[in-house]
């Protein structure tokens, strides 16, 4: 676990239950147009409407509640969803640190070898990315696993053949992977696709809204599995809520795909 696991608490938002809403997606999109962070969490006082609300002392993120997960998960026990957890609500808080101090830093002293703006700048793609990602990650846990249905089940045929060889692949990106694999919705050729990322802001895609997201890091599964990943990986996947991977696809298949999706 890096020292960066270990930092601390704020506040950040997203859809409910972890499932994008429309303005969320286009929103997004102009996000991962201009090459920044994708995923679903909006600062609240850049999503428009946050800015007729009164500032949080806290900042404009705020931490979503899957507590839950702690009792209902089969195969986690509750304390490794709880020490978890507590790490993502350290990347909320960090993330409003750093939302609060952009508004003050020095740009007179901007340096790309060194320079406080530079710093945060760089470091708020790790803080923002690490609440997103486990935003979608926490969100679609709770479920029975399973098979899929519906126009889901039919843009994975599309793209790996059957539900059965993506989740061989699935097994296999997460063996890849040293911090997270993101299964999304690319806006550019309206397809499923999957990405292994080594942190939270290295190898993240642009353009590209997640339905479904893993945690690999050693800290999402110690706890419980040691260093067996293969078995944290089928437990995963008996806790996936298909039903909020759904929603996420039907939400984001809205995004206009193609050459014009950056208007
Ligand atoms: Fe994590």
């Amino acid at each position: 676990m890096s020292s960066k696991e270990n930092e601390v608490i704020g506040n950040y938002e997203v859809g409910k239950e972890g499932v994008l809403t429309r303005r969320e997606v286009l929103l997004m999109g102009a996000m991962t147009a201009g090459g920044m962070v994708a995923g679903s969490a909006v600062p609240v006082a850049a999503a428009g409407e946050g800015a007729k609300k009164a500032a949080s002392p806290d900042g404009p993120y705020k931490a979503k509640d899957f507590d839950k997960l702690a009792k209902t998960l089969n195969g986690f026990s509750a304390s490794q969803i709880q020490q978890h957890l507590k790490l993502y609500n350290g990347y909320v808080a960090k993330s409003n640190q750093m939302y609060k101090m952009l508004k003050d830093v020095d740009v007179s002293s901007a340096n790309a070898t060194f320079s406080d703006l530079r710093e945060l700048l760089i470091e708020q793609s790790y803080a923002v990315n690490g609440v997103v990602y486990h935003e979608f990650y926490f969100g679609n846990l709770g479920g029975k696993g399973g098979e899929p249905g519906g126009d889901l089940k039919a843009a994975i045929e599309e793209r790996w053949g059957s539900n059965a060889k993506f989740m061989d692949f699935l097994k296999g990106a997460g063996k890849s992977a040293r911090g997270w694999v993101v299964v999304g919705y690319n806006t550019r050729g309206g397809h499923l696709d999957a990405f292994a990322l080594d942190t939270h802001n290295v190898y993240s895609p642009a353009g590209i809204i997640p339905v479904m997201v893993l945690d690999v890091y050693e800290h999402a599964y110690m706890v419980d599995f040691g260093i067996d990943r293969g078995k944290y990986l089928e437990t995963f996947m008996d806790n996936l809520d298909w039903n909020v991977v759904a929603k996420r696809l039907s939400v984001a298949s809205k995004h206009p795909s193609g050459e014009d999706s950056t208007v």
